[in-house]
C-alpha cells in the first residue's frame, strides 16, 4: 500500500510517502521545512506566524515528496494526516489540504493522532531504504516531546493504555523554556544538549520531581523553577556556568525519564520498549538509557531523522490506524482538527 503523508501539527510541514504492507516497510521520501528560523526570532511557536507558513509551504512540498519518490498522487492509495493534538490553525493547513487531495482521487483519507505517529516511529527505515518490520506486544512507549510525555502501555494493535503523564510541563517543553532562561537559543533541546557538553552534570543541585512517586506521572515545572530561581541568585552568565547549569538541568531531567521507565519495565516485566519524540534525541537520555535498562529489555529508538516532527510516521500511524486497528472514516468532509486530541 501507497501512502501520502501530511503533518502541520506545529511548525514542521512535512509530507512523505511510503510503501509498506503486512510486513515490508518502505519510506520512499520524507520532506520536512522547518520554520525553527522563523519562529527563533519569536524566542517560540507564533501559531498564526505558524499556520501561514504552512498554507506557503504545502504545495511545493508536495511536489518535493513526490519528485523525490519518483512517483505522483495518482498512485496513491491513501492519505494520512494529523488530525491533531497541535495548533488548531496549522492543523486546519494539513487536514484541509488531505481532504481536497483524497477527494479529488477518490481515495481514502485517514486522520492520525499525531502522538501515535510518534509511538510508531521507531519502526520507520532511512530515507530510500525498506525493511521487514516486527512488532512485539506487548510494549512500553514513552514519548517524550516538547508537547507531551507519556507513558504508554502498547498491548496490541489499537490497544492502548496511558500508564502516566506529565502533571505540569512535557520535558521537551522544560528544555525548551531553561534554555530561555539561560539566554540559549530555540529550539532549547538540542541548545542545552550543546551547551551540557562542557558541563558537570553535580555543578548544581537541582530537584527531580516525583523520581520517589509510586506513579509513572512526571513533572517538570518545578526543575524548570528550580533553574529560573538558582539562576537568579548566581547572577553569571557565562559559558563556564550555563554548560554547568545546562548539565545539571539535563542530569535531573533525564535521571526521572530513565528510573522511571526502569521502575515501570521492572514493575510490568514488559521486556520491550521504545523511547520516541523529540527528546529521544538527546544523546545524553539514549546512553543513560541504554546503561540503565536491565540487559534483557530491547529497546526501540528512532532513527534521529525521525525523532522530531515528520510525515513518514504519519503516513506509518495512518496505515496501522487503517489496515491493523480497522478504522475506516467513511464521510471524511465533516473531519475538524481536533488541537486537544489524547491519546484516548
Ligand atoms: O516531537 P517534537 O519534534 O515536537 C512535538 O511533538 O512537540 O519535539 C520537540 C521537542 C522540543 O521541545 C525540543 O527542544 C526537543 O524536542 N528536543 C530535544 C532535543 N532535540 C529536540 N530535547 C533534548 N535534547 C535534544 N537533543
Ligand atoms: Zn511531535
Amino acid at each position: 500500500m501507497r501512502i501520502l503523508g501530511i503533518e502541520t501539527s506545529c511548525d514542521e510541514t512535512a509530507a512523505s510517502i511510503i510503501e509498506v504492507d503486512e510486513r515490508r516497510l518502505a519510506v520512499c521520501a520524507s520532506v520536512v521545512n522547518s520554520q525553527v528560523d522563523i519562529h527563533a526570532t519569536y524566542g517560540g511557536v507564533v501559531p498564526e506566524v505558524a499556520a501561514r507558513h504552512h498554507v506557503t509551504n504545502m504545495m511545493p512540498l508536495l511536489e518535493i515528496a513526490f519528485s523525490k519518490s519518483q512517483s505522483s498522487l495518482a498512485g496513491i492509495d491513501a492519505i494520512a494526516v494529523t488530525q491533531g493534538p497541535g495548533l488548531a490553525g496549522a492543523l486546519m493547513v494539513g487536514l484541509e489540504t488531505a481532504k481536497v487531495l483524497a477527494w479529488s482521487q477518490g481515495c481514502t483519507l485517514v486522520p492520525v493522532n499525531h502522538l501515535f505517529g510518534h509511538v510508531w516511529s521507531w519502526l520507520l527505515p532511512a530515507v530510500g531504504n525498506e525493511t521487514q518490520y516486527e512488532v512485539t506486544f506487548p510494549h512500553l512507549s514513552l514519548i517524550v516531546s516538547g508537547g507531551h510525555t507519556e507513558l504508554v502501555l502498547v498491548r496490541g494493535w489499537g490497544q492502548y493504555e496511558v500508564l502516566g503523564r506529565t502533571l505540569d510541563d512535557a520535558v521537551g517543553e522544560a528544555f525548551d523554556k531553561v534554555a530561555k532562561i539561560l539566554q540559549l537559543s530555540y529550539p532549547g533541546g538540542p541548545a542545552i544538549a550543546r551547551a551540557a557538553r562542557l558541563g558537570k552534570r553535580d555543578a548544581y543541585e537541582l530537584p527531580q520531581p516525583l523520581l520517589h512517586d509510586k506513579s509513572d506521572n512526571f513533572s517538570f515545572a518545578g526543575l524548570k523553577t528550580a533553574v529560573l530561581y538558582q539562576h537568579r541568585n548566581i547572577g553569571r552568565s557565562d559559558s563556564a556556568y550555563v554548560a554547568d547549569m545546562a548539565a545539571s538541568f539535563e542530569a535531573a531531567a533525564i535521571q526521572v525519564l530513565v528510573t522511571k521507565l526502569e521502575r515501570a519495565v521492572v514493575r510490568t516485566g514488559i521486556r520491550h520498549v521504545s523511547v520516541v519524540g523529540g527528546v529521544s534525541a538527546n544523546q545524553y537520555l539514549r546512553e543513560r538509557l541504554l546503561v540503565s535498562l536491565p540487559t534483557n529489555v530491547k529497546l526501540w529508538l528512532p532513527e534521529l531523522t525521525y525523532t522530531g516532527d515528520n510525515a513518514a510516521m504519519i503516513a506509518l500511524a495512518g496505515y496501522i490506524s487503517l489496515v491493523r486497528e480497522g478504522r475506516e472514516v467513511k464521510n471524511f468532509f465533516s473531519l475538524s482538527a481536533q488541537p486537544n486530541l489524547e491519546v484516548f
